[in-house]
Order: structure tokens, then sequence, then C-alpha cells
């Protein structure tokens, strides 16, 4: 039976706050649940892409921008019956410019979910750490968007600009885009990351997620293996916390 795919988007225009770990560990999750899942490596910079052990590719996703054709669609199997991704190279930064100029360069994205939506339960977006029109695509396509704040730089400023960009986009673009929740990431026992994570629950309320990530070692060895952390170590902590956050995912999209 046909599904709709449910598009989520890993935004945030702070760097290094763990969007690219999340769409991974959280994608690897949701499949180990019974989800067939689809990653998009959005970001220039490749890190999903290279962080699965995939260095030169020959095809990014940048003839697609230009064709809509899904024969120009690169697809990496990494699970055959449903663990994929489109994987990202750095010409991918020539995109952001030949886009904007486009009158369906905001649209790309979406049109890769049109393209396969049917196969997949999830489609995961990993955005580059910036408000650009390819972080703008990832948005357009989306059901929801996931904020990934990291509990040691927590900024409410920063936060705002990344709001009122999904506002925005939500009143003029796309109006299916239910709205965004907030992951905290690399939480640990230090009291400032408490507190940090409190001032978030108490500002954010029921828009952050119940589930927490912590900071942990076993995330950056898989990375280092070109795994995600649940096939790297099933057992560890951080294996757990993902299946608990793909649940938490799972009961509110389905
Ligand atoms: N829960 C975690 N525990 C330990 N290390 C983590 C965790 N989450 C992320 N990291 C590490 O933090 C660094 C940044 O993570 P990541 O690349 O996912 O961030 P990002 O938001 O995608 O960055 P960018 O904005 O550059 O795309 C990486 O070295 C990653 O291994
Ligand atoms: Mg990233």
């Amino acid at each position: 039976m046909a599904v709709h795919s449910k598009v989520l988007s890993f935004f945030n225009h702070k760097g290094g706050v763990g969007k690219t770990t999340t769409t991974l560990n959280l994608g690897r999750a949701l499949y180990e649940s019974g989800k067939r899942v689809l990653m998009i490596d959005m970001d220039p910079q490749a890190n999903l892409t290279q962080s699965l052990g995939f260095e030169e590719m020959e095809r990014s996703i940048l003839p697609f921008l230009e064709t809509d054709d899904a024969k120009d669609l690169p697809l990496i199997r990494i699970e055959e019956e449903g663990f994929h991704l489109i994987p990202s190279a750095l010409e991918l930064e020539t995109a952001v410019y030949s886009l904007v100029g486009k009158a369906d360069g905001q649209f790309k994205v979406k049109a890769i979910v049109e393209n396969v939506d049917g196969f997949y339960d999830y489609i995961l977006v990993d955005c580059p750490p910036s408000l650009n029109i390819l972080a703008l695509n990832a948005l357009v396509a989306s059901d929801e968007v996931i904020i990934v704040v990291d509990a040691e730089k927590f900024s409410l400023n920063n936060l705002s600009n990344v709001i009122k960009t999904i506002e925005g986009v939500q009143n003029r673009l796309n109006r299916e885009l239910q709205g965004y929740r907030l992951l905290i990431n690399k939480m640990d026992n230090l009291v400032i990351k408490k507190e940090i994570n409190k001032a978030i629950r108490e500002s954010f309320g029921t828009k952050v997620m119940q589930a927490e990530i912590h900071d942990r070692v076993a995330v950056v060895e898989a990375t280092g293996q070109n795994l995600d952390v649940i096939s790297y170590s099933a057992d560890s902590s951080s294996a757990k916390e993902y299946l608990i956050l793909a649940k938490e995912v799972i009961s509110y999209h389905g």
C-alpha cells in the first residue's frame, strides 16, 4: 500500500550542533524500528555522505537539480530493503547560486519527495549550517522541522532567526509544514548543561522533544568507522537513546 512519506528536516544555521549525526542515527533507528527511510544530504560539506564512507561521489544530487528527472537521482542503498541515501558532493555549493535565479529553485527537494513518495515511510533531510536556498529547499518539502540544539552553546537570539525562517516558509511556501520541535543534543551531567536544558524546556514547553541525546564517545567512534552508532554498538546507551527518539517520532508521525 502506498504511504505518504513523512519528511523531516534537521535544521539550525549554527554549525556543529549535531544535525548530520541526528539524521544518520535517527535514520538507522527508524529503519531498525521497521520503517523505510531515505536520507537526503543537502549540505555541500557532504558530511552525511562521508560519514557513511562515501568520499568522492561520481554522481551527486546536482544533475537532478537541473533536470528534475528521477533517473538523475543517485541512490545509495545502505540496506537494500529501505535504508537509502541521496548523496551530496562539494559541487553542490554551485547550486546555491544557480537555484536562486530559478522560479522553481526552492522546490527541488519537494520534487524529489514527489518522485519517490510511496516507497519510504520517512525522508530525512540533512541541512547545511546556513539559511541559504539549500536549507530553504528542505523546509519547503518538510512536514516537520527538527531544530537540533546543542545543550552547551544554546542561544535564544540565534534561535529566533531559525524560528522566523521556519514560520515564513510555513506562511508562504509550505502549508503542510506542521511546525518545528527542538531536539536537545550533547547533553551530559555538567551543571551548566542541565541549566540550559531546563531553560530550553521552560521557554519552549511541548515543542521540545522528550528524548535527549547525550554527548558520548560511541557516537564519535561510530563515525570514525563510517557507521551509525546502532550498527557500531547496538548495546550502547547512545544506540538506545536514538531508538527511544525514533519511538517518539513514530508516536507523533506514525
Ligand atoms: N551526541 C553526540 N555525542 C558525541 N559527539 C557528537 C554528538 N552529536 C554530534 N557529535 C559530534 O559533534 C560534531 C558535530 O556534529 P555534526 O556534524 O552532526 O553537526 P552538524 O550540525 O551537522 O554540523 P554542520 O553544521 O557543520 O553540518 C561531530 O564531530 C560529531 O561527531
Ligand atoms: Mg552537518
